[in-house]
């Protein structure tokens, strides 16, 4: 089949469906390339470098909708270019159905087949044609950046001959896709992050990313994700109450404030009221990503920088995806030609379109005059995030105290109990066995005991690369095989080659895996 990429039409729109890089992919499924001329401006793409990667360029955008079958864009299409588009032809892009009801029923119309890529759903299969993730991760990128070419200072803290400098403290509001690429960011360029979310259950990635989660005093925290298919579901208005005074102690301490917190279908919360900018420091920014959808901060002006009276920023401009036009174009030019390998599966140029199949159904919003929106459930259920961890009980000093000792008592009577158990088996043995035999045995008891009570005490975290170096050095065995490798007896040949084989290969793997771990922590 042909397919081909349209130049965006939407003013500044920087973003474009098919890269030079993409284009050789598709061609390897059968499928031949056109681009229309210019597409690719400006994310840095030349007519040229299309024409390299093989891809034939269209010089408008009628002939390229007329030279190929399927459409590629990222903006929803307008409703001229659907016009444009013939009976059976079909439309790949950006399209949110449940907002666009009148471009869903031309589409119908005109007998097209239209995928929207916001409607893939989030199974871990589509993970790979996830726009909505890809563009969210660079917005929440992007937005850390922005917000630190409008603050006036450093987000790291200094020590310098000059004066010693704090760090930036900057709050992320809602810690999906786009919040975590903002913490990540953030936490890596030296600020002190803190983060919130509805859903509890984010609270131990926000930690793992080494921001500190924002905990309200309030027992409903919401429902967690599995219920709603890993997004957020409203809260009542008693958790918002609480939300907000949370936010209100707070605003006066934080320097950057970004906001991500969405609902499907519905507006953005309003999450930083116009007194919580009041009573922010001048010089402060706010970032909100979700200014398209009404914005979280009440002050946000969509698309636009605004300084209010106290002297705070406030960024509300929506278009941070295509601010990166060569990323997001790269990232999104892989989810479209990871659909259509979807729809190509005998990678042959001819495009089954299975409805049978989650994600395309799901993805299909339009097809053969029919109106496919909203799709059923799909039969595999979203990635959703794992269950809350249950909120700790604040303890009172005593409590604690108490806790403690009982603990201590517990572990004390195993211990003891263990001991015991140990004495008697030695005796036991120490009445049927040889001397020479008991001093090698309570030497071996002994290391054991040692060696348990080391490893034990060892952060989990650091328990597969311990596992693996113990595991190399436990392999000295070799050293006892090697010995009785000489013996005149077959049988201990045989056994103490085996042994020297086996220990090999704990050694060098064990030294291999545990070089892998450590490489795994390292900035190349
Ligand atoms: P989103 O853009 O709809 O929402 C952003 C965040 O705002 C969410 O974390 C939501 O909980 C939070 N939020 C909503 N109301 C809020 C409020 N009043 N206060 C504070 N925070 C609020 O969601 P996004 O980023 O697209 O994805 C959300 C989740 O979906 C992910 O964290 C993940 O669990 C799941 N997901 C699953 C994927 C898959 O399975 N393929 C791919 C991407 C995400």
């Amino acid at each position: 089949m042909k397919i081909g990429a349209l130049k965006e039409s939407f003013e500044g729109e920087a973003r474009v469906a098919i890269t030079p890089a993409s284009t050789a992919h598709l061609q390897k499924l059968g499928h031949e390339v056109f681009v229309e001329s210019g597409a690719g401006e400006a994310a840095g793409f030349s007519d040229d470098d299309y024409r390299k990667a093989g891809a034939t360029v269209a010089e408008t955008a009628g002939a390229l909708i007329e030279a190929v079958d399927v459409v590629a864009k990222v903006r929803q299409p307008s409703e001229s270019e659907i016009g444009e588009m013939r009976e059976g032809q079909t439309l790949i892009s950006f399209f949110y159905p449940a907002q666009n009801a009148e471009l869903l029923e031309k589409a119908k119309q005109q007998g097209i087949t239209a995928i929207a890529m916001d409607m893939v759903p989030r199974i871990s299969r589509a993970q790979k044609m996830d726009a909505l993730s890809s563009m969210a991760n660079i917005a929440g990128y992007r937005s850390v950046i922005e917000a630190a070419n409008n603050f006036g200072r450093f987000f790291t803290g200094q020590v310098t001959a000059a004066g010693k400098v704090p760090p930036a403290k900057i709050l992320v509001v809602g810690a999906g896709v786009a919040g975590l690429a903002a913490i990540g960011t953030a936490t890596s360029l030296g600020a002190q992050v803190y983060a919130f979310d509805v859903r509890p259950e984010v609270a131990e990635q926000i930690e793992s990313m080494g921001a500190e989660f924002v905990y309200l005093d309030f027992e409903e925290q919401t429902k967690d994700g599995a219920e709603t298919g890993g997004y957020a579901a409203p809260s009542s208005p008693e958790f918002r109450e609480a939300q907000l005074k949370k936010f209100r102690e707070l605003a006066p301490d934080m320097d950057v404030v970004i906001t991500t917190a969405l609902i499907p279908g519905r507006d953005a919360p309003v999450l930083w009221t116009k007194d919580m900018v009041e009573a922010m420091k001048k010089g402060s920014v706010i970032v909100d990503l979700a200014a398209e959808k009404g914005g979280n901060c009440e002050l946000t002006v969509a698309d636009q920088r605004v300084v209010t009276d106290n002297g705070v920023v406030v960024i509300g401009y929506t278009d941070f995806a295509s601010r990166m036009g060569a990323q997001s174009s790269e990232l999104y030019g892989n989810n479209v030609r990871h659909f259509m390998a979807d729809l190509t599966p005998k990678k042959d140029g001819v495009i089954d379109h299975n409805m049978d199949d989650d994600v395309i159904r799901g993805a299909t919003v339009a097809h053969d005059h029919d109106i496919t929106f909203p799709p059923p459930k799909p039969k595999v259920a979203a990635i959703a995030a794992q269950k809350p961890k249950e909120k700790k009980k604040e303890l009172t000093p005593e409590e604690r105290r108490a806790q403690e000792i009982a603990a201590f008592k517990a572990e004390t009577k195993s211990q003891v109990t263990l001991l015991a158990a140990g004495a008697i088996l030695v005796l036991l043995v120490g009445l049927v066995a040889p001397a020479s035999f008991m001093s090698h045995f309570i030497v071996f008891v002994l290391a054991c005991f040692v060696g348990f009570r080391v490893i034990w005490n060892v952060a989990h975290s650091l328990h597969t690369p311990l596992m693996a170096i113990t595991n190399a050095i436990s392999s000295i065995i070799i050293l006892g095989a090697l010995m009785q490798i000489g013996s005149g007896s077959a049988w201990v040949l045989i056994l103490a080659a085996l042994a020297v084989l086996m220990a090999g290969v704990n050694i060098f793997g064990g030294f291999l895996v545990t070089r892998r771990m450590l490489a795994m922590f390292q900035k190349s």
